[in-house]
């Protein structure tokens, strides 16, 4: 009798084993398939993009980065943007690129003050947008456009003026596509030189307000590179 129970329990917990391995099974292979669906419409958006389709320069349909910025977003105090386009020595004639434009203050300051003409490239969606919002608030349209771009991507030789405020090491990648501009050309960095390369000038202010100076270096085209 104690037998034929432990047998009868046997075979149901056997059958209930069966039943939760058939149920494992099917979920299983319903994660496998949508895991296949969903990549598989990722890889498809991926094709699309680096066609450049669905993801224009000029009006991004993607709410995220392209890829992460390789710098966090940190404006140029408002003195050292003014410092920084006396330094270049900024005149009407200037095409001015910002690489890396954040809230697009440079690139503004230039067109209001001394007419110029001028493009912020940003990675970010949001600083893309900030920035757009701050060209139409300051009516330079006419003058300055924003583009959502990887800086390390650019065709920089229709620059005549580049301002940088990134990382020192950025700087240092950024050394082929800057010796490719036209001789003559300017570039100014806030608070980071470029390694391997002698600043023309090189100055510290202290803006009120400010707790730390700033530094700014300015270099011309072709680049005087260290012995
Ligand atoms: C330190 S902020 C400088 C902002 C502005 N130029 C200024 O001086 O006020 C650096 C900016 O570079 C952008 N950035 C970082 N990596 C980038 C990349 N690979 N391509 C384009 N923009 C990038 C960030 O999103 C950020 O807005």
């Amino acid at each position: 009798m104690g037998c034929g129970r432990s047998a009868f329990h046997s075979e149901n917990r056997r059958g209930k084993l069966r039943k939760s391995a058939t149920f494992i099974a099917v979920v299983h292979w319903l994660s496998v398939w949508c895991l296949m669906v969903a990549c598989r419409a990722r890889s498809s958006e991926h094709t699309a993009t680096a066609r450049g389709s669905p993801v224009s320069s000029t009006a991004p349909s993607a709410s995220e980065p392209v890829r992460a910025p390789d710098v966090l977003y940190v404006p140029t105090p408002q003195p050292v943007v003014d410092r920084m386009l006396e330094l270049a020595r900024l005149t009407s004639s200037d095409v001015v690129y910002d690489l890396g434009c954040g809230d697009g203050r440079i690139v503004v300051t230039a067109a209001e003050r001394y007419g110029a003409r001028a493009i912020g490239f940003d990675i970010d969606p949001a600083r893309v947008a900030e920035a757009r919002a701050k060209v139409r608030e300051h009516g330079v349209e006419a003058l300055v456009s924003i583009e959502q771009k990887d800086i390390f991507t650019l065709d920089l030789k229709p620059a005549s003026v580049v301002a940088l405020y990134l990382l020192p090491q950025l700087n240092v990648r950024l050394l082929p596509q800057l010796e490719q501009m036209r001789p003559g050309s300017r570039i100014v960095s806030h608070d980071f030189d470029i390694a391997g390369v002698v600043p023309l000038e090189a100055l510290t202010l202290r803006p009120p307000g400010e707790e730390l100076p700033h530094s700014i270096y300015f270099f011309e085209i072709p680049l005087k590179k260290t012995e």
